[in-house]
């Protein structure tokens, strides 16, 4: 099966923080997993480098937006990386594929007759020489008087349009904006309707916000929207009579799921065709602001202008808070991958991003809750099993495993808890898949207590090589089951087996081998590190 994965684009503009890791990171247990299952998978993303944040802040700094975008892109590269990310292709919406794909998609859209011209009033600033983004205006609302931005009021809830502001201001400079006719191209996403409820009732194994979001807007009956915005900063609109326009940065972002993978594809000998075919399933990983471009706007673009593969799998995360608190770039609350990653361990990263997962509801981030799991589950459980069982090896068997039976009840549970975990991870319960691992660790602890093998050394020899044999088979085994989740990890405990090919499926290692380079997996954390982060995040 061709499997693709499309991790959402994170904007250039600002270090990725938790929240951005906590929603993506189920993309690339997907991609692991259904790469040990032999399966062809295409895990894309990339950097969302266009619309008007960019723009702002480029102006702000007195550089070029292309600057800004392509500074985040390097870190966001490298983080993802050190992350463990697995993408075939980290992409930028700044690369010229891309601008050509898009402007390529866009004509036929604009052949297929779902897209019309139309006449608007906007916001102009004089003073800024721009026409102001809805959310780049503020006034008083309408509806509740309190102050409130051009698309909506955050005291009262209400959506409102701009014109219906009163007292109404530039957000950048602080003037008084005009109105300007201007003219845009838009999608008739209302003949949508019909097509879109149908697609949405078929949905399977989305997450519930993405069901409940989706219906609510079909529900309300779907809006024509702008494909177009009077911007300096994105891709040109291929049309003549709308040389100062660009495309809108959402429409060409979702479309960079299309150009990245072709261009992985055309690369790497695949066919892309085949990926956007029947013959494929599509996940879709992202936070749940970006619900109704995955399951709204990108199946009515791909249905308008290309007949290609809609998605199937949408896994929208809720939020990540902080401490109790919202994440907030601009009061500087928040904690950056950049900083996490110089001075914590990558699998510590995910594995609390993912057993704390905001699959159905918001899940809290703090150092005390963080710094504890890495000691008590990651090392405490886990590093744990690994450690007793190499050392009692090295110290009683010369670093060779020892020769023996499995333990056939072991074996049975090992067996049973690919397809069992497998299940539950094409769900998009990764937290269930991760903690049902955990739950087995615990168990293996138990198992080696149980056993005494310091005990059996000196009385039943046979005993305790077979309760070592079987602890090797359960590194082993959880060197596979863990790859998704902590790739890192994973890898040094293959190492040291000497496991070389990798597949979703119990293993077993003969007895005689010799451990490769043992050492331990995790560090513990001085507990003096949580007050220092906690003093360090008031500052
Ligand atoms: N840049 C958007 C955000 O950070 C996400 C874009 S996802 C894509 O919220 F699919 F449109 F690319
Ligand atoms: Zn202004």
């Amino acid at each position: 099966m061709n499997i693709l994965i499309g991790g959402a684009w994170p904007y250039a503009n600002g270090s990725l923080h938790i929240g951005h890791i906590a929603a993506l990171l189920p993309g690339d247990i997907l991609a692991r997993y259904f790469r040990l299952k032999g399966e062809n998978v295409c895990y894309v993303s990339g950097s969302d480098c266009h619309g008007t944040p960019i723009q702002i802040r480029a102006k702000e700094e007195g550089t070029k937006p292309e600057k800004i975008a392509e500074r985040h892109h390097k870190e966001f590269k490298e983080n993802f990386n050190k992350l463990g990310f697995s993408y075939d292709i980290y992409h930028t919406t700044q690369d010229q594929y891309h601008k050509d794909f898009v402007q390529g998609f866009f004509t036929k859209l604009w052949k297929s007759g779902y897209v019309y011209r139309k006449l608007t009033n906007q916001t102009y600033c004089e003073s800024c020489c721009q026409f102001l983004p809805d959310r780049f205006v503020t006034g008083l609302c309408p509806n509740c008087g309190k102050c409130a931005r051009g698309d909506q009021c955050d005291a009262c809830g209400s959506l409102i349009e701009p014109e219906k502001l009163k007292d109404i201001k530039c957000d950048l400079c602080g003037r008084t904006p005009v109105f300007k006719q201007t003219g845009h191209l838009y999608m008739a996403l209302s003949k949508f309707q019909h097509f879109l409820t149908d697609y949405i009732s078929g949905a399977q194994n989305w997450r519930e916000n993405a069901v409940n979001l989706s219906q609510r807007y079909i529900s309300e009956g779907l809006k024509d929207r702008a494909l177009t915005r009077d911007l300096e900063w994105g891709i040109d609109v291929p049309l003549s009579g709308f040389e100062e326009k660009k495309i809108y940065v959402w429409i060409e972002a979702v479309l960079g799921y299309l150009s990245a993978s072709k261009k992985w594809l055309a690369e790497s000998g695949g066919n892309w065709d085949d990926f956007w075919s029947e013959n494929a399933v599509h996940y879709y990983v992202h936070g749940k602001d970006n619900i109704p471009f995955h399951t709204i706007i990108l199946p009515a673009l791909l249905q308008a202008a290309s007949g290609l593969h809609l998605p199937d799998r949408i896994i929208a995360s809720e939020h990540v808070t902080l401490e109790g608190k919202k994440i907030s770039t601009s009061n500087h609350w928040g904690v950056w991958i950049p900083y996490l990653l110089e001075h914590y361990h990558a699998d510590s990263i995910r594995y609390f991003f993912i057993i704390n997962g905001p699959e159905k509801r918001d899940m809290d981030f703090s150092w005390r809750e963080f710094i504890n799991s890495h000691n008590g589950e990651l090392l405490g459980a886990f590093g744990n099993f690994v450690n007793r069982t190499f050392v009692f090896i090295q110290k009683y068997f010369d670093g060779k495993v020892p020769e023996a039976q499995n333990n056939p009840k072991v074996k049975d549970t090992l067996t049973a808890l690919y397809p069992k975990v497998g299940r539950v991870i094409e769900q998009g319960r990764f937290k269930d898949a991760l903690e049902a691992i955990f739950t087995f660790i615990r168990s293996a602890n138990k198992y080696f207590d149980e056993e005494q093998p310091w005990i059996t050394v000196k009385e039943n020899t046979d005993k305790c090589k077979e309760t070592l044999h079987t602890c090797v088979q359960i590194i082993a085994n959880l060197s596979i089951l863990l790859e998704p989740f902590l790739p890192f990890s994973s890898a040094k405990l293959r190492s040291m087996l000497r496991i070389e090919e990798t597949f979703w499926n119990y293993v077993e290692i003969p007895g005689g081998l010799l451990l490769e380079k043992v050492e331990m997996l995790f560090d513990r954390i001085d507990k003096e590190m949580i007050r220092e982060e906690e003093e360090r995040l008031q500052r």
